[in-house]
C-alpha cells in the first residue's frame, strides 16, 4: 500500500506538488498552491453542478448509486419503510439513533403539540389567488413562518434550533393541507392530535363532516414519507445547507429548499410524470412517444427516469411499486398504472435507456399512489416537502455544528469584458 498522498506535476512550470489524500477526497484549497507565476490566484476546480464536488462531511444518508443503496444513520431503507414509522424515521435522521420507547413518545408529544399555525397564518393563505399552485402557498408561508417566531434567528442555540424543529415538521402537513383547502375552495381543518402523523394529515386534506382515516392508506403515507425524508446532498439540501450557511433562520433557509424541490427536475418529477402518462394516454402510444425521447437530443425526457446519483434502480422506486398494489386494493387500480409498468419495461429494454443507465426513480410510481389516494397532481411536489422537511433540518443542524463549515461561496472563472471606460448614455 502506497502513501495517501497525490502527486501533482505541473507541467506550465515543471514543479510537483504533494497533496495529501483524505477520506477518498483531496482538498480544493491544496490546489491553490499550484502557480504558473507569482501573481497566478492558484490552481482552481471547475466543476458545474457539483458533479464531483463533496461539500461537507455528512453521517446522515449514504447512497450507494451504482448498487442502489440507500440507508438513513446505517439502516437500510427497505428496514425502515417494512417495519418503522415517518415520525421514529425522522427522529433517527435527526438525532444519529432510533429512539426508545420513552423518547419516541416524548418525541411524537412535542410534534403533535406544535400542528397548530397562528390564526393569522389562515388570512395569509386566504389572500393567494384560488389557483395558487400549493408548493407556492407552502413556500412563501413557511417564509412568513420567520417573522412568527423572531427568536428563531439565534442559530447558535441548539435547544432554539429545536423548537424550530418541532414547529417545522409539526406544521408541514397543517400549512400543505390549508394550501390545498384553499384552492378548492373548502373550510380549513384543524388537527386532531389524537391521530397519527399521516393520519392527522389525511382528515386536514379530506375531511368533509366525518372522516375515518383509512389504515392501508395512512400506512401507504408513512412508507412514501419514510422513503422521502432525506437523499443526502441534492438540489434542495444544497440550497438548505448553502442558504442556513449565512446564518438566516431555518424558516427562511427551508423555503428557498422547498423553491429547489419545486422545480421539474427535482420534487417537481412526480407531477410532470403524471402529467406525461396522462398524454400518453394509452399503451399503443408508448413507442411513438419513447422514439420522441430519442430523438429530441435531451429535450423531451422520460419523467421519473434517470438520477444523478443511481445508475441503477431507484431502491425507493421498488418499494413504491409494491405499496401501489396495496394502496390499489382499497381505492381501484389507477388506470395510469398500466401505461407506466408498460412504459418502463420498453424504456428497460431500450438501447439508449440501458446504455445511459436510466432506470426508474423515486417520483416515478409515486404519483400514481398519490392521485389513487385523491391528492390531486398539484399536491405531489407538496408530499415530497413535507417528510423532506426533517432531513433538510437534520442537514441543517449538522452544519451549524460543523466546525469546518462557513458561508458557502464558490469560485467562478471570470470570462467577461475586460476593464473598459463609460460612455454616457446619449454618446453610446
Ligand atoms: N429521459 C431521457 N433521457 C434522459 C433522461 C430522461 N429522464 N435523463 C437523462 N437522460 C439522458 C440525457 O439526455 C443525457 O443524454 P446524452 O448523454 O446523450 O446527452 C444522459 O441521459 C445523461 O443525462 P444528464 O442530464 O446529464 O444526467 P443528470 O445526472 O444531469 O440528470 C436528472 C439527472 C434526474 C435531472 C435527469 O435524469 C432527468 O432530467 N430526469 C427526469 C426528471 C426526473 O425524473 N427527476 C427526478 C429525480 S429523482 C427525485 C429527486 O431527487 O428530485
Amino acid at each position: 500500500m502506497g502513501k495517501d498522498t497525490l502527486t501533482i506535476t505541473d507541467n506550465r512550470t515543471g514543479k510537483s506538488y504533494e497533496v495529501p489524500i483524505s477520506l477518498g477526497t483531496i482538498k480544493a484549497m491544496d490546489l491553490r498552491q499550484i502557480k504558473a507565476s507569482d501573481d497566478d490566484f492558484g490552481l482552481m476546480t471547475y466543476d458545474p453542478a457539483f458533479t464531483n464536488t463533496a461539500s461537507c462531511k455528512s453521517r446522515i444518508t449514504f447512497i450507494d448509486g451504482d448498487k442502489g443503496i440507500l440507508n438513513y444513520r446505517g439502516y437500510p431503507i427497505e428496514q425502515l419503510a417494512e417495519q418503522g414509522d415517518y415520525l421514529e424515521t425522522a427522529y433517527l435522521i435527526l438525532n444519529g439513533e432510533l429512539p426508545t420507547r420513552p423518547q419516541y413518545d416524548a418525541w411524537a408529544y412535542n410534534i403533535t403539540h406544535h400542528t397548530m399555525v397562528h390564526e393569522n397564518i389562515k388570512e395569509l393563505m386566504g389572500a393567494f389567488r384560488y389557483d395558487a399552485h400549493p408548493m407556492g402557498m407552502l413556500m412563501s408561508t413557511v417564509a412568513a413562518l420567520s417573522t412568527f417566531y423572531p427568536e428563531a434567528r439565534h442559530v447558535h442555540d441548539r435547544q432554539n434550533r429545536q423548537n424550530q424543529i418541532f414547529r417545522l415538521i409539526a406544521k408541514m402537513p397543517t400549512l400543505a393541507a390549508f394550501a390545498y383547502r384553499h384552492s378548492v375552495g373548502l373550510h380549513f381543518v384543524y388537527p386532531d392530535n389524537d391521530l397519527s402523523y399521516c393520519g392527522n394529515f389525511l382528515r386536514m386534506m379530506f375531511s368533509v363532516g366525518k372522516y375515518d382515516v383509512n389504515p392501508v392508506l395512512e400506512r401507504a403515507l408513512e412508507v412514501l414519507f419514510i422513503l422521502h425524508a432525506d437523499h443526502e446532498q441534492n438540489c434542495s439540501t444544497s440550497a438548505m445547507r448553502g442558504v442556513g450557511s449565512s446564518e438566516v433562520d431555518p424558516y427562511s433557509s427551508t423555503a428557498a429548499a422547498i423553491a429547489a424541490l419545486y422545480g421539474p427536475l427535482h420534487g417537481g418529477a412526480n407531477e410532470m410524470v403524471l402529467r406525461m402518462l396522462k398524454e400518453i394516454g394509452s399503451k399503443d402510444h408508448i413507442p411513438a412517444f419513447i422514439k420522441d425521447v430519442k430523438e429530441s437530443g435531451g429535450e423531451v425526457r422520460l419523467m421519473g427516469f434517470g438520477h444523478r446519483v443511481y445508475k441503477n434502480y431507484d431502491p425507493r422506486a421498488k418499494i413504491i411499486k409494491r405499496i401501489a398494489e396495496e394502496v390499489f386494493e382499497v381505492t381501484g387500480k389507477n388506470p395510469l398504472l398500466e401505461i407506466a409498468v408498460e412504459l418502463e419495461r420498453i424504456a428497460l429494454s431500450d438501447e439508449y435507456f440501458v446504455k445511459r443507465k436510466l432506470y426508474p426513480n423515486v417520483d416515478f410510481y409515486s404519483g400514481i399512489i398519490y392521485q389513487a389516494m385523491g391528492f390531486p397532481v398539484d399536491m405531489f411536489p407538496v408530499l415530497f416537502a413535507i417528510p423532506r422537511v426533517s432531513g433538510w433540518l437534520s442537514q441543517w443542524n449538522e452544519m451549524m455544528d460543523d466546525k469546518e463549515q462557513k458561508i458557502a461561496r464558490p469560485r467562478q472563472i471570470y470570462l467577461g469584458a475586460d476593464r473598459r471606460e463609460y460612455v454616457p448614455l446619449d454618446k453610446r
